[in-house]
């Protein structure tokens, strides 16, 4: 690194600014990350990542010491210490319309214009805002702030592998104004990716956003399709397994997120399905995402099918029926509840009458601060002694990985129901285990 440098700031060390910023730093850069959350602030500076992400807490602690990285709650210091500026805050789902509420992005560009930004530096949303806001905020820093710029630069990253999407992405997108500096400076910013391969999109605002809610819009789709062919498989007798395997093969198709189950949460997909929707309403093209209102329905269906086909396995009765539950999070290598199917599954069953008890190995203090009536269990174990119905709903490795032999004698019937298409149905049956799973025959 040399004196001209880009000295980083990211505002908003939620799950994204705290990965971007951790990130940046590995890059080499300066960063000094910035959040309105003192506690925050406090735990990220003390070397603490405040929730649970592979490899990303020995890179903050490796940068804290290296001091290339710091924290504060002062917008000050980012435009005193720093000239690219990522605005990483969230855009929560307003509970009335759906809408992105993108509040936070306005304060946090107001905290850095009050700050004194001005020329030379470059804001970059990177956000997931409804299309539109890029546009909105550069009118208001060519007002507010003469010589700033912006860009946005959406950001794909998943959780539990953020670290690594985020140091080897799939592509990178600028949305730039034209006859500006911030494309060769955020091309200084990600040199080290451009120089590996990975392909750059310099487009306008407007597209830049859109990659973003489109990209997921489409995984979207893809999961609610296949489950869609499972619901049709359960009517047939077809096997949607052995389907999505069969299409995944057509290179056109492709065999990722195909995996059937029940279905997409976390705190990406659904809200950004939702705000796309409400944004299209709002530019008065809403019959064009009509569709993303079935991927939703047919999606929050299949958790309904889960409940309904563990009542069915449990002859109708739920009512003091011990049922045991692998997986709170919606996704395994995470403690993100958020929208999360399995947690959904496990509180019906609850509600139902039945026994639940939950094990998940990192979700399950979030589980139980959220649902204090909630049984969770300390291991697999815990959750699965004595119970006459075993759900699946997180394909942690470890459940993966479970022996249905070894675990049969600690059951008081050996059924087992496979929310996420995750076990090796055959091996549980050999092991003397009845097999369910949405989309597949018993
Ligand atoms: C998603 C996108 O994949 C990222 O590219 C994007 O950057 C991110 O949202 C975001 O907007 O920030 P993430 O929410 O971390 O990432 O999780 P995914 O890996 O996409 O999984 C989402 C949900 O779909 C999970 O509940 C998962 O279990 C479910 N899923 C995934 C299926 O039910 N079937 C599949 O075949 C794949």
């Amino acid at each position: 690194s040399g004196p001209t440098d880009p000295r980083i700031s990211v505002i908003g060390t939620g799950y994204l600014g705290t990965t971007h910023a951790v990130c940046m730093a590995e890059l080499g850069f300066e960063v000094v990350g910035v959040d309105v959350d003192a506690e925050r602030v406090r735990r990220l500076a003390a070397g603490e990542v405040p929730f649970f992400e592979p490899g990303l807490e020995a890179l903050l602690r490796k940068h804290l010491e290296a001091g290339r990285l710091s924290f504060t709650g002062s917008p000050a210091a980012a435009v005193d210490q720093a000239d690219v500026h990522f605005v990483c805050v969230g855009t929560p789902q307003r509970p009335d319309s759906g809408a992105a509420d993108v509040r936070h992005v306005d304060a946090a560009v107001s905290g850095l214009v009050t700050a004194g930004l001005g020329p030379g530096d470059l804001v970059v949303g990177k956000s997931t805002v409804p299309a539109g806001t890029a546009s909105r905020l550069a009118a208001r820093l060519a007002a507010a702030a003469p010589g700033a710029e912006l860009a946005w630069n959406p950001e794909f990253l998943r959780e539990g592998i953020a670290v690594d999407d985020t140091l080897h992405p799939d592509r990178i997108v600028l949305g730039v104004a034209p006859g500006g500096t911030a494309e060769a400076r955020l091309r200084a910013v990600y040199a080290r990716m451009t120089d590996a391969g990975t392909p750059v999109i310099v487009t306008d605002y407007a597209t830049a956003e859109l990659v973003k809610v489109a990209a997921n819009a489409f995984l979207a789709t893809k999961i609610s399709f296949v489950n869609a062919m499972a619901e049709v498989c359960d009517a047939t007798g077809a096997d949607v397994a052995e389907l999505a395997a069969a299409l995944g093969h057509d290179p056109r198709i492709g065999p990722r997120f195909l995996r059937a189950g029940i279905g997409f949460g976390g705190g990406c997909l659904p809200k950004d399905i939702r705000a796309f929707q409400a944004r299209a309403r709002e530019l008065g093209v809403g019959p064009a995402l009509g569709f993303l209102a079935e991927v939703d329905a047919v999606n929050m269906r299949a958790r309904d099918r889960a409940v309904a086909l563990a009542h069915e396995v449990l002859g109708g009765q739920p009512a003091n029926r011990a049922v045991g539950v692998l997986g709170a999070a919606f996704k395994p290598n995470s403690d993100d509840i958020r929208d999360s199917p399995a947690l959904d599954v496990a509180v019906a069953l609850r509600r139902a009458g039945c026994h639940v008890s939950v094990y998940d190995p990192a979700a399950a203090a979030n589980a139980q601060d959220r649902h204090p009536d909630l049984h969770v269990a300390g291991s697999v174990m815990g959750a699965v002694t004595g119970a006459e119905l075993l759900l699946v709903l997180t394909e942690w490795p470890e459940f993966r990985e479970l022996d249905p032999a070894l675990i049969r004698p600690h059951v008081t019937r050996p059924v087992v129901l496979d929310g996420r298409g995750a076990l090796d149905a055959r091996r549980w049956q050999e092991a003397g285990w009845a097999y369910h799973a949405l989309g597949r025959p018993a």
